[in-house]
């Protein structure tokens, strides 16, 4: 099996130096450590689990597990005999205490050939079922496990004839990470999405929407169906005006060039607020490029909800679009101010802070 194998049959990028400077500069060990919700080793060989067992780092393998915070499913593959050896043993006790979780290894024939017994890797859909139970296993202890959240993300397009759109920078990453966040903490999600150019976050129920009326009318859809949602996360910048429509393409004329005659768009914050499904926890968002916390305090008050996150979104902060952000969390119990962070990490905390506030509140 080359690595490229790996990277053209999976789609995604193969890893194979610790200190490869393109993906150390593009990644990194301990991103790669970090980011992932399970480690699954597959193979896991007689060597590897002992560097595992006993805190070795000298590869990319053995490194980004040995930095991992994530769950770590090991599937054996060995000899028989290398899976009874004594050395062998004490490691797979080792890393049990430690934590990590097995599947296998089976019985069966080996690559030696007539060779047969304990020590067979397990076929690749009993590792799947594994990675499945160990993934529930993660979201059933989850902080937000049993909750149902609905977030909406991204910038909404207001048509301005058939072939144009009113748009805005907003990439949905911070949304999306908020989604893909609440869901590894155990949530039922439902994520609404502007048009975005960025992958559906995983284990999430993604609605696709262009306009705010659009997005509106997911947001009534989700809150009517099913149980009550418990957390509502409203980070979409969502267009504050639509154009009053043109049904055919606006053509160049001699009128020169043409009035847009702008109209209100609904405010979905607002209006779930005040209406009977609202969730019991209410986020809103503000993106200021000036007074930002004077701005989040208005808004808190203004929209009905009980947290504004509050961000700069002014050019020079590279917020809008780019990867890290730097918020405050407004409440009726003040403010508090949060360093710059991945919008990952600040999704991560988001989530908890949220899981935090609900308990309180049943
Ligand atoms: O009023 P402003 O657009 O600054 O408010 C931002 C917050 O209100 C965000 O949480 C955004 O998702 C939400 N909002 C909304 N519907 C609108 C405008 C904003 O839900 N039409």
């Amino acid at each position: 099996m080359t690595p490229l194998s790996v990277a053209t049959l999976t789609g995604e990028r193969c890893f194979e130096e610790l200190f490869d400077l393109t993906d150390e500069h593009d990644v990194g060990h301990i991103r790669l450590a970090r980011d992932a919700d399970l480690v699954v080793v597959a193979p896991a060989t007689a060597d590897l689990l002992a560097k595992m067992a006993n805190g070795l780092a000298n590869d990319l393998a053995s490194t980004a597990l040995l930095a991992t915070t994530a769950p770590v499913l090991a599937a054996p593959a060995m000899n028989p005999t290398m899976w009874a050896a004594p050395a062998t043993r004490r490691n797979v006790e080792r890393l049990t205490a430690d934590g990590v979780a097995f599947v296998g290894p089976g019985e069966g024939l080996m690559a030696e050939r007539g060779e047969s017994g304990l020590g067979r890797m397990s076929e690749p859909l009993e590792i799947v079922a594994a990675v499945e139970a160990a993934l529930g296993a993660a979201a059933a202890s989850g902080l937000l496990a049993g909750r149902r959240v609905l977030v909406t993300s991204g910038p909404t397009h207001e048509p301005i004839d058939p072939v144009r759109v009113l748009a805005n920078r907003s990439s949905g990453r911070q949304g999306h990470a908020i989604a893909a966040a609440a869901a590894r903490a155990g949530a039922q999600v439902t994520l609404v999405s502007g048009p975005v150019a960025i992958a559906d976050p995983k284990g999430v129920s993604v609605v696709k929407v262009e306009s705010a009326r659009e997005m509106l009318a997911a947001v009534e859809a989700a809150l009517s169906d099913g149980p009550p949602v418990d957390l509502g996360v409203f980070a979409a910048a969502v267009a504050d005006w639509r154009v009053e429509g043109a049904a055919q393409k606006i053509k160049k004329g001699a009128g020169g060039p043409p009035a847009l005659a702008l109209v209100e768009n609904p405010d979905i914050l607002a209006s779930v607020a005040k209406g009977p499904l609202r969730p019991k926890l209410l986020v809103g968002f503000a993106a200021e490029t000036e007074n930002v916390i004077e701005h989040a305090k208005a808004k808190l008050a203004r929209k009905g909800c009980d947290v504004i996150v509050a961000n700069d979104v002014s050019p020079e902060s590279g917020v809008m679009g780019g990867v890290r952000n730097a918020v405050h969390l407004v409440t009726s119990a003040g403010v508090e101010s949060w360093e710059p962070m991945d919008k990952e990490a600040v999704a991560e905390a988001l989530a908890a802070r949220f899981a935090d506030m609900l308990e309180t509140r049943s």
